[in-house]
């Protein structure tokens, strides 16, 4: 796989889990569920563990290094890209406390964690449709084969440089991991009759 195929892939990957926070959420404040804070953790963690720690940096140490240095008007872009990578991080912590607050707190603060979840949602889907939009065509134009050499290298499953190897199958179970736990259209959990 490419660097491109790596990426999409990704945000593919992302947006799966934030749209099972979302229809989550949905289902506790729509249809009186039960909430299920074990499956919220693991999607925030999922999260928190591979997108925050592997993705982004990766975007804006390879492919977003290359872009600026090939593409000079991409720049703007590429600076709100990075703001978002780090708004990103302050986000999913903040989401995470709430789910915290929840746990302790109750049904009194699972409104807050829902409204969290909402903005984090539209946040990133926002980010990563600009990145497919814009960021990604205007590197298949301007980029060279030895900038995808060095991209690739970074993205692939292989000779990862900076983050080393272990990552992909930790972020393979934990993904695994949330597709059983949740129930359809999520993941594949049994539901019980008093669900
Ligand atoms: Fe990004
Ligand atoms: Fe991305």
């Amino acid at each position: 796989m490419t660097a491109l195929d790596v990426i999409r892939a990704e945000h593919r990957a992302l947006a799966a889990v934030i749209h099972g926070l979302l229809h989550g959420v949905r289902e506790v404040r729509d249809r009186g569920a039960r909430p299920d804070a074990a499956l919220f953790e693991a999607m925030i963690r999922y999260i928190e563990a591979f997108p925050e720690r592997f993705h982004h940096p990766k975007e804006d140490r390879y492919l977003f290094r290359c872009l600026r240095a090939r593409d000079p008007v991409s720049a703007s872009v590429l600076d709100r890209l990075e703001a978002e990578h780090a708004e990103g991080a302050r986000r999913i912590h903040a989401l995470a406390a709430e789910l915290a607050r929840y746990r302790r707190e109750g049904a009194a603060a699972f409104p807050a964690f829902a409204a969290e979840v909402d903005a984090y949602a539209t946040f990133h889907w926002e980010h990563m449709r600009i990145e497919e939009v814009e960021v990604l065509p205007a590197a298949e134009r301007h980029l060279q084969p030895e900038d995808w050499a060095e991209i690739d290298a970074a993205f692939g499953s292989h000779g990862d440089p900076l983050f080393g190897v272990d990552a992909r199958t930790e972020f393979a179970s934990l993904f695994r991991r949330i597709v059983e736990l949740a129930p359809p259209p999520v993941g594949v959990r049994p539901t019980s009759s008093g669900n």
